[in-house]
């Protein structure tokens, strides 16, 4: 293990990107390139269509990075049209993102939808990462993961501050328990990660727009190594 003795997240958020033969071409990069570290947990949440073959690449390749979705139905198998529920994701997906700002904003989701999509996650064994706006936003029950998002942040290029994001994971520890794991998003890079693992209330990142890279993903694991 290396330096550090918590566990640590990397979380790549693909978003609406990425056709099937270009997020297999990712995996073959990176896979390879990932430290076998015990506490190290990288991640990878394609689009839907794409999750199979990258959870396929994966499982043949023998890479040390798990498959997520990037959402899941709030509701079981059934008459639920465009919707993917746990039953259909559970061998796929490890693990859902779920009420990423993105999706409260374009799609209205709400704190109620989210609950449920955490009751539906825990029941197929998938962990629900939850994303929060700030220490304001709910933590549903049964949640353990979460992402502090702040909205500003996203794809901006102008992250909060490792000191603030650290302030707020603590907030956030205070009200939900200390064993909640908190993860920083908002335009990480390869560059600034270090300074967010680094924190003691931090456990990782998720990463939208520099995970798309696959040499800037290995640069943000690989940061695992030298500490
Ligand atoms: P970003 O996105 O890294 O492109 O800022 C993060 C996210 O939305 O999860």
């Amino acid at each position: 293990m290396a330096g550090l003795d918590k566990n640590i997240w990397v979380i790549a958020n693909w978003k609406s990107n990425k056709t099937i033969a270009e997020a297999l071409d990712w995996v073959s990069k990176v896979g390879p390139e990932i430290p076998k570290l015990t506490n190290l947990k990288a991640v990878v949440c394609p689009v839907f269509s794409a999750l199979s073959e990258v959870k396929k690449a994966i499982t043949v390749g023998n890479f040390p990075l798990m498959a997520g979705s990037q959402d899941l139905s709030p509701f079981g198998v059934g008459a639920y049209t465009g919707e993917e529920p746990v039953e259909l994701l559970s061998g796929l997906a490890s693990m859902a993102i779920l009420g990423h700002s993105e999706r409260r904003q374009n799609f209205g989701e709400t704190d109620e939808m989210i609950i449920k999509k955490v009751d539906q996650a825990l029941k197929g064994n998938i962990i629900p990462l939850v994303c929060v706006q700030s220490e304001k936003t709910l933590v549903p029950q049964g949640c353990k993961l979460i992402a502090y998002e702040p909205i500003w942040a996203i794809g901006t290029g102008n992250p909060d501050t490792p000191e603030n994001a650290n302030k707020t994971a603590k907030v956030l520890k205070e009200k939900y328990g200390q064993d909640l794991e908190i993860l920083y998003g908002g335009s990480v890079t390869g560059e600034n990660a270090k300074a967010f693992i680094f924190q003691s209330n931090i456990n990782g990142m998720l990463i939208g727009r520099a995970s798309l890279d696959a040499e800037e993903f290995i640069k943000i694991c690989k940061v695992m190594e030298r500490i």
